[in-house]
């Protein structure tokens, strides 16, 4: 399904994790939802093209300790591929705190992770579009945020998430989250770790 691009040959591990994040997120998706629609444009990009693979400093924060606890929670069998192929790339990324902790709990900057797998700064580098994943200790928000792209997040572990059209919401096993552009959206975790990968195109 995932095949290498004009611009360079896609590594086999990230073309394994966008495979079967590919078959997870259209397996949940409803048909002719503003979730599948955006999730489409980022993997037919991905289909069409692949960026430059960068060897990215590794990095791992403490925080990183909890994800072998994230990973190992039960999800469906899609996820649970999702979860695996992920687990293999994790050492590779270059995890880091979100720029800006403005409005969080004291211990967010290191209670929580984010690494980009694919876009700017990620292993395969490029700018149209963003696949990556976040990871935060249990108890924890997320600080509200927004940005100009939609955005659609994968759960593989429980969570809530919220934006300024929904309440909190956990999308369960088998839900998936939308953000439209610009909207103010956040996310938290209860007693277990949350790990979530998200995308979006542009
Ligand atoms: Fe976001």
């Amino acid at each position: 399904m995932t095949m290498p691009g004009a611009h360079g040959h896609r590594d086999p591990a990230i073309a394994g994790f966008l495979d079967v994040l590919e078959t997870a997120v259209m397996a949940d998706a409803p048909p002719a939802s503003d979730a599948r629609r955006a999730a489409a444009r980022v993997f037919d990009r991905c289909r069409h093209s692949a960026g430059k693979s960068v060897a990215v400093d590794p990095a791992w924060p403490p925080v990183c300790d909890v994800l072998p606890m994230a990973l190992a929670l039960d999800r469906p069998p899609a996820r649970r591929r999702v979860a695996e192929a992920f687990g293999a790339l994790a050492p590779r990324l270059g995890w880091k705190p979100r720029a800006s902790a403005a409005g969080a709990d004291g211990r967010f900057p290191e209670s929580h992770a984010n690494a980009t797998v694919i876009g700017p700064g990620g292993l395969e580098d490029r700018q149209d579009l963003h696949i990556g994943v976040s990871l935060m200790a249990p108890d924890l928000t997320y600080p509200d945020h927004d940005h100009p792209p939609e955005e659609v997040y994968l759960a593989l572990t429980p969570g809530e998430w919220w934006n300024a059209r929904m309440d909190w919401t956990d999308p369960g096993p088998h839900g998936l989250i939308y953000n439209p552009p610009g909207i103010r959206h956040a996310m938290r975790s209860g007693a277990t770790p949350l790990l979530a990968v998200w995308l979006l195109p542009g």
